[in-house]
């Protein structure tokens, strides 16, 4: 540190006379006070407060002062200092304090207004009932495979070993988008069931194939309370090597367990498809009475209409046509196939009476499914 300068003399340092310490102080308070807002406060705050500010120069003087003058300059210009920090905090907590009551005005919110009505949408069930069977496959390692709505008509009839003739081909049964072509190529329909994706599915792949196939349907019915002209079905394909009825029957068995709970028999009776061979309806044990209401017309159930068995949908052995069809040697693979519609299911597992409360997209419906969105 240097020392005193002797020569300086104390009298002649303008900035620590105590008229002017006083009238810096002074100015200091004025300028707080003046300060209407926080912002003009900071920039007050710069100028009386910072490193250059009059009263911070006014403090660099005192070193320079003999030992005998600082104390008592060094007292004063303290003094003001504190005086104004005093000054300026008061002023700040007092503009702070204005700001908070001027915000909650400002940007109070009236919780007495009405909220927004607008309702929240939901998931249709159909969908999301969809998702679950899905997902019940996945979990066995099967795929998800999806084909087109608008179908060739070699997709969902001749691949799949319908006769030219088949009923079903029929105009009350198909909506058909266009015939066949002058070439004889195949016609366009709308396609029936989901039962093509399973050809799609082997000529798209290399066996073993494991597919679920969910998708939109359509036929020629009226709507009413149990047909719908659009609907919804779930196919299931299993391809490899020594597959057999009881693969099936212990897959089906999963799932009806995954959907329905433990502990309900399944059964196969003997049916007909083209595509399937042997082919079979495959019923569940009805999971409301469990068979109780059979022949006990003082417990009818309305599930199963007191027959004790649902019927699930049709399935059986991939007809080995159809492998052919679809480029597989049916030397060496074989395969089950399963379809059946979520409508239907949906109806009885939640006791849905009308078909018509499905299509008609009503939340109303739809909310007590759940408001998955
Ligand atoms: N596609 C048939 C229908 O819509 C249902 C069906 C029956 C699917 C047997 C299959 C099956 O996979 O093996 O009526």
């Amino acid at each position: 540190m240097s020392a005193p300068n002797k020569s300086y003399d104390p009298v002649e340092v303008e900035a620590l006379k105590p008229e002017e310490i006083e009238r810096m102080r002074e100015e200091a308070l004025a300028a707080f006070a003046a300060a209407a807002d926080l912002e003009a406060l900071r920039e007050a705050k710069a100028a009386h407060m910072g490193d250059r500010s009059p009263l911070a120069l006014a403090n660099r003087e005192i070193g320079a002062l003999p030992p005998q003058a600082k104390a008592e300059a060094g007292k004063r210009v303290g003094m003001a200092r504190g005086a104004v920090n005093k000054a300026f905090a008061a002023r700040q907590a007092e503009l702070e304090a204005e700001r908070d009551a001027r915000v909650l005005v400002e940007e109070a919110v009236d919780v007495t207004l009405p909220h927004d009505r607008v309702a929240a949408g939901a998931r249709h069930p159909l969908v999301t009932f969809c998702e679950r069977v899905e997902d019940i496959f996945v979990a066995m390692g099967y795929e998800v495979a999806e084909g087109p709505e608008v179908e060739a008509e070699w997709f969902n009839f001749d691949a799949l070993n319908f006769d030219p003739d088949h009923p079903a081909r029929a105009m009350q049964d198909t909506f058909f988008v266009s015939g066949k072509d002058a070439k004889g190529e195949s016609g366009v329909v709308l396609r029936t069931h989901t039962s093509p994706v399973q050809v799609r599915s082997m000529l798209d792949r290399e066996p073993p194939v494991y597919v679920v196939c969910p998708g939109r349907v359509y036929r020629t019915d009226e709507l009413d309370a149990t047909h719908t002209p659009v609907f919804h079905q779930v196919e299931l394909l299993a391809i490899d090597e020594g597959l057999t009825m009881a693969d099936l029957k212990g897959t089906i068995e999963h799932m009806v367990t995954s959907l329905f709970g433990e502990g309900l028999r399944t059964r196969l009776r003997p049916a007909y498809f083209p595509f399937t061979e042997p082919s079979a309806e495959l019923d569940m044990e009805c999971y409301v009475c469990r068979g109780a209401s059979v022949g006990n017309p003082g417990r009818p159930c309305r599930t199963c209409s007191s027959e004790g068995w649902i019927e699930l949908g049709g399935c059986g052995m991939v007809n080995p046509r159809v492998l052919v069809a679809a480029g597989i040697d049916p030397e060496k693979y074989s395969g089950f196939a399963f379809g059946f519609g979520i409508e239907r299911m949906l109806m009885f597992r939640h006791n849905v009476e009308d078909m018509r409360d499905m299509v008609e997209g009503d939340v109303r419906f739809t909310r007590p499914f759940g408001m998955e969105i």
